[in-house]
């Protein structure tokens, strides 16, 4: 998604050991016209597979999926990192390693949102080792539902993500998708739309 690449370049900033801050339209700000489109590009692909959810995780992926689930008239589910005190049904609960933070946390989604009748789309912002994808994976997996995409909005194809989750017979759609970050500047591959 050219537009997407344009922005990481114009606004992204390269830190130590192979992180791209772009706090300026997703992950702290967020530019609701660039979402949007990310949203309708998601949208375009995956129209055609029955989609009834989209499925993500707190917080960051929330923007990119909603506009994804508005553009598919489905409703959209983020996966919780810590219990809400609200939370008092039954949970689906997955186990997420963060290389990043180093630590393991639980992720829930109440049973209540997703069952097997759901054919499921996984929106996340970033694509490093695929930890996120996978744990809410395993959260569909429990309900029996489907799930038959990921998009992402960044992956970082010199870390191991994109493998892992090939390896499970999912199609990963990345709308920019980042070969090297080294002495401050992003390398791009071309994206998958
Ligand atoms: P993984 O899920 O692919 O295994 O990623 P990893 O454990 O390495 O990353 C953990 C967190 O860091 C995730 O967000 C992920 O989206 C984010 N992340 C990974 N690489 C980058 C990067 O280069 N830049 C930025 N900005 N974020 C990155 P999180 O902790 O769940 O944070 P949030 O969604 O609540 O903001």
């Amino acid at each position: 998604m050219e537009k997407l690449v344009e922005r990481i370049k114009e606004q992204g900033n390269v830190l130590d050991e192979g992180v791209l801050k772009v706090d300026a339209f997703l992950t702290h700000q967020v530019d609701p016209h660039l979402m949007k489109e990310i949203g309708n590009t998601f949208a375009d692909v995956f129209k055609d597979k029955g989609i009834t959810k989209v499925v993500t995780i707190e917080a960051s992926g929330i923007a990119p999926a909603l506009y994804t689930a508005e553009a598919l008239a489905v409703p959209m589910i983020f996966a919780r990192k810590a219990k809400s005190l609200t939370m008092n049904e039954e949970l689906l609960t997955a186990s997420v390693y963060s290389f990043t933070k180093q630590v393991t946390s639980q992720v829930s989604i109440s049973k209540k949102f997703l069952s097997k009748e759901d054919t499921v789309l996984i929106i996340d912002d970033f694509l490093a080792n695929g930890q996120a994808a996978k744990g809410l994976i395993e959260l569909c997996q429990q309900a029996g539902a489907t799930v038959v995409g990921i998009g992402i909005v960044i992956e970082k194809s010199f870390q191991s993500g994109r493998a892992l989750l090939e390896d499970m017979a999912i199609p990963v759609v990345s709308l920019a998708r980042i070969a090297s970050l080294s002495d401050g500047e992003a390398a791009f591959l071309e994206g998958d739309a």
